[in-house]
């Protein structure tokens, strides 16, 4: 819409104003001294460094350091002022866009609304739930007039020792493709209109192939046939393109031994060209740098900008010097090393987004016309969230729900901790700075003190977190007074997990739950008192040594300011649990197969021939939940058992609340090759998903249509096909056959 504009002012524009455009830089190039790091509320821009940064060099883009603390709006908004008033005064008038990753609601500002995380969301299953916290959390992050968000992650959460799985949707590309066109529809309005000022612009990320790792450690080295690189990690990328997402993040990383920041294949051949992304390609930290420092595939750095600049790279995220990224681009454009088409269509695809988003008639948005900021509504739908997502993995002889007046032990480092229950990116980098008034809201203690009866409700931590870091400690007299405790309770709640991590900080060499903690529901669980785990950990640390000792399990994930309000309703049987896990929760540490696999991964002793455990025998599966009623499945029904390439399936099912409780279920249908030319089939694939609710006694039939091109698979080529032969629905445990006919 803007295009005319733009072109005349990229015309304009000498080749340093275009290299500054590309240019983002952090809050602490502008700031004065060090206090950022220090406080989260009084901190001052340095004035002589933003003209330095903003007019010398005309920098287009400002986001958050390492060490920032979350800010009030109004903060924000004054700050967001002078970093504006400045860029106006440059030459061409071009507002800066300000970038934050804002990513399980306006986590950077004091008093937003915070939602679970990601991996949380996914657990609902719920597509308006998801879509809801992303309009709220686009509302408060323009109420702190920030206008761009690092989100969503669309990475493939397929492996269990990743540190930042729970900011994934989990490991299913289908999963991921939905909810993530959803969460752009929240972020961007559904016409991705970002002249409303209620919008942000979203960033997906990080393209492509992230959590793939070998070492399962971040930014190590990831080898990826190009058949997985189409068949399960493009998918909900190429989703959210075509859902209209205007910006996207690259991966730090190295596929087959490229950087991916130096990949014009994936950049422009993949992304610009294949999927006809019209976006924004930013950097992650620094990488352009990395591609000399860290991967040595350049030189020096100003062959690391040639490198990324050519292939396909649009601005460029933390220079550490931003000096050398801009004129050693200068040089570049100049030497001819860098053709100047190729800044102006990155320059283009900046200024396509900042006239989306208004930013040169309003480069600022007014805290005060927010009034909705941190309102009781939006409150509700962060409970609403956390509600729907916490999955009830066990509960032996119905132990769940709990009596009111139940006396009860509460234990464990994640008991009585705000922190953990928000994870990492919120109110700073690693969730380590948790302000004090985030102690306005429930711990899982003081929510079960709240719901339940106070004085029968005793809590003895066990096991402790140092505040600073992701390390226990455990005071010698704790475990025999938990136990003492335990033995006068009805029932004990043990609340283990982690500490709040993300990126390289939660990297980990051991998946076991620590051992401080194994030991203390060792002890409690031998006294004889029924123990209810619940984990609120950011990826699936292994229970299997005291996993059997439980009698009932519940996941919360990292559920968010209310998740102890909402974990509590369900213990107390105010809320029937609907969450369904998002991913496979590994037994062994080298057992993490995802459901996705192969038939022979399920081979096993029964079978005669092996001799074997199965490799996929997870200690809970991908799609687990109970609910506190039971659902009975029947009558799933295909309307014809043959189907000829582009025709479609119709399927039906019936599900019936059997038991005494109204409930919410997430009805899931899955497809299965039974044989596949080219590459071995998956077990099976889910296709469809929704989440109903039904009262006692009460039924619902469902409809469904499958397309062949949901039957395709990617072949060693990356090339999508379809072949003949015979597949299955499977809904629940019913299943039908059909056949697809050779063309
Ligand atoms: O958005 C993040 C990214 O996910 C990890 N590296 C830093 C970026 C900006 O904060």
């Amino acid at each position: 819409a803007h295009d005319q504009e733009i072109e005349s002012l990229i015309n304009k524009m000498t080749i340093e104003e275009k290299v500054g455009q590309m240019t983002q830089i952090t809050l602490d190039v502008i700031t004065k001294g060090d206090d950022i790091y220090s406080s989260y509320e009084p901190f001052e821009l340095d004035q002589d460094s933003l003209n330095k940064a903003l007019i010398d060099h005309h920098i287009g883009s400002v986001l958050n350091t390492a060490n920032n603390r979350a800010l009030t709006p109004q903060k924000w908004y004054s700050l967001i002022s002078q970093i504006q008033e400045t860029a106006l005064k440059d030459r061409l008038e071009i507002p800066v866009i300000y970038g934050v990753d804002m990513i399980h609601g306006a986590t950077y500002t004091v008093g937003a609304t915070m939602f679970p995380q990601q991996i949380g969301q996914a657990a609902t299953r719920n597509r308006d739930l998801v879509k809801k916290g992303a309009e709220i959390t686009a509302y408060e992050t323009r109420a702190s007039s920030i206008s761009w968000n690092f989100s969503p992650v669309l990475d493939l959460g397929m492996d269990p020792r990743f540190p930042r799985i729970w900011e994934s949707f989990g490991e299913d590309p289908y999963l991921i493709s939905e909810l993530g066109v959803e969460m752009i529809d929240g972020y961007e309005g559904e016409n991705n209109d970002l002249s409303n000022p209620e919008h942000v612009a979203s960033s997906l990320k990080h393209f492509l192939g992230y959590h793939a790792a070998t070492s399962g450690k971040d930014r190590t080295p990831s080898y990826i046939p190009t058949s997985a690189l189409r068949e399960y990690h493009l998918p909900s990328f190429k989703a959210a393109v075509e859902a209209g997402a205007h910006t996207i993040m690259i991966n730090s990383g190295i596929i087959n031994g490229i950087p991916v920041h130096a990949n014009k294949n994936l950049l422009t051949g993949l992304l610009k060209e294949e999927l006809n992304f019209k976006g924004l390609v930013v950097t992650d930290w620094a990488d352009i740098e990395n591609l000399h420092r860290r991967d040595r595939i350049a030189k020096d750095n100003k062959e690391a900008v040639m490198m990324a600049i050519n292939a396909g790279i649009d601005m460029s995220m933390v220079p550490y010097k931003y000096e050398v990224f801009y004129n050693s681009l200068v040089e570049l454009v100049k030497e001819g090393k860098v053709k100047e088409e190729r800044i102006d269509d990155a320059v283009r695809r900046i200024l396509r987004v900042k006239f989306a988003l208004n930013l040169f008639e309003h480069p600022t948005t007014n805290p005060k016309d927010y009034p909705d900021f941190g309102s009781k509504d939006f409150e509700n739908a962060a409970y609403n969230t956390a509600a729907e997502s916490i999955t009830l993995l066990k509960n032996e002889e119905n132990i769940l729900p709990l009596k009111k007046n139940a006396k009860i032990l509460v234990t464990g480092p994640n008991a009585n901790n705000m922190r953990t229950l928000n994870g990492a990116w919120t109110y700073s980098w690693q969730g380590e700075k948790t302000p004090e008034y985030a102690q306005d809201y429930n711990t899982i203690l003081e929510a079960l003190q709240q719901k339940g009866k106070k004085k029968n409700v005793t809590y003895v931590p066990g096991v402790s977190y140092k505040m600073d870091g992701k390390y226990y400690e455990q005071a010698p007299d704790q475990l025999e007074k938990a136990v003492l405790e335990a033995k006068k309770a009805d029932v004990v709640i043990l609340c283990l997990g982690e500490n709040t991590y993300t990126e390289k900080p939660g990297d980990l060499n051991d998946l076991y739950l620590n051992g401080h903690q194994v030991e203390l529901a060792q002890k409690v669980a031998a006294t004889g008192t029924p123990v209810i785990l619940v984990l609120n950990e950011g990826r699936p640390r292994i229970i299997s040594k005291i996993e059997p000792k439980m009698k009932a399990v519940v996941q919360t994930y990292l559920p968010g300011n209310f998740g102890g309000d909402a974990l509590a309703d369900i213990l107390f049987g105010e809320v029937n649990p609907s969450g369904k896990l998002p991913y496979t929760y590994p037994r062994y540490p080298n057992a993490t197969i995802g459901y996705i696999h192969k038939p022979s991964e399920e081979q096993k002793k029964a079978e005669g021939v092996y001799n074997y455990e199965a490799d996929y025998n997870p200690q809970y599966r991908f799609g687990d939940g109970l609910s506190y009623t039971t659902f009975k499945y029947s009558d799933l029904k295909i309307n014809t058992t043959e189907i000829g390439a582009g025709e479609k399936l119709q399927v039906s099912v019936k599900v019936t609340n059997t038991g005494d409780r109204k409930g919410k279920e997430v009805v899931e249908l899955y497809t299965s090759d039974l044989y596949a030319s080219k590459i071995t089939p998956d077990v099976k694939r889910l296709r469809r998903f929704t989440k109903i609710e039904l009262a006692p006694g009460a039924s619902k039939t469902l409809d469904f249509t499958i397309s062949t091109d949901d039957l395709k698979y990617a072949d060693q080529n990356g090339k999508s096909i379809l072949e003949a032969g015979e597949f299955k629905i499977m809904i629940k445990d019913l299943e039908e056959s059909f056949f697809v006919k050779e063309d």
